[in-house]
């Protein structure tokens, strides 16, 4: 969001206002949600240093590097479609999801089931709207009478998103392989 925010110049143009409003919003709020992420990881037996220490597998690492990717080098509209709209909207479904029944909510112990729940909750509910915000961005930064090749554009980009999750989601449901650190050649120090 901050490589987004930095595109995104102040009195330029209607849409790119709509964009810095909203991402330095945001921004704000996805602060808070790092804080409700370690309550979840807290009541899962996770404490901070397991979070940070942990060696994250390229299979999960992907979606990250292609959000990163696409904030640093694509025009606005498109970085905007491939991260607020298409990441946090399947997001915001994926809690509305979990937050339908309470079969999941009911496995934490009643005393920090709320503070357990948090992220998903804000998430059921804020990202909800959000998703369609983002859009709203996008359509304004595109115009009303977009090329075709942008449109493509951001349309591959948004699939590339969900491929992206896909392949993580695959990975994490499907047969993790073991914790392997890959070595590290190294040339010989010369003496
Ligand atoms: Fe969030």
């Amino acid at each position: 969001m901050a490589s987004n925010l930095m595109k995104a110049r102040f009195g330029n143009s209607h849409s790119e206002g709509m964009v810095r409003s909203y991402l330095i919003q945001n921004i704000r709020v996805e602060n808070m949600h790092a804080k409700h992420w370690l309550q979840w990881a807290g009541a899962s037996g996770l404490e901070l240093d397991d979070l940070l220490s942990q060696e994250v597998l390229s299979e999960m690492h992907a979606l990250a590097h292609w959000c990163g990717h696409v904030s640093l080098t694509d025009e606005l509209a498109v970085a905007v479609a491939a991260t607020n709209y298409a990441v946090e909207g399947a997001t915001g479904d994926f809690s509305c999801f979990v937050c339908s029944e309470e079969t999941y909510e009911l496995t934490f112990p009643e005393p920090i089931r709320k503070s357990a729940m948090c992220w998903l909750k804000v998430h059921a509910h804020y990202d909800d709207a959000h998703m369609w915000v983002a859009l709203d961005i996008v359509a304004t930064l595109l115009g009303t009478n977009p090329p075709v090749e942008s449109i493509n554009k951001i349309r591959a980009a948004i699939r590339k998103s969900y491929d992206y999750m896909r392949m993580t989601l695959d990975y994490v449901y499907g047969t993790p392989k073991p914790l392997t650190v890959r070595a590290v050649e190294e040339e010989p120090v010369a003496a």
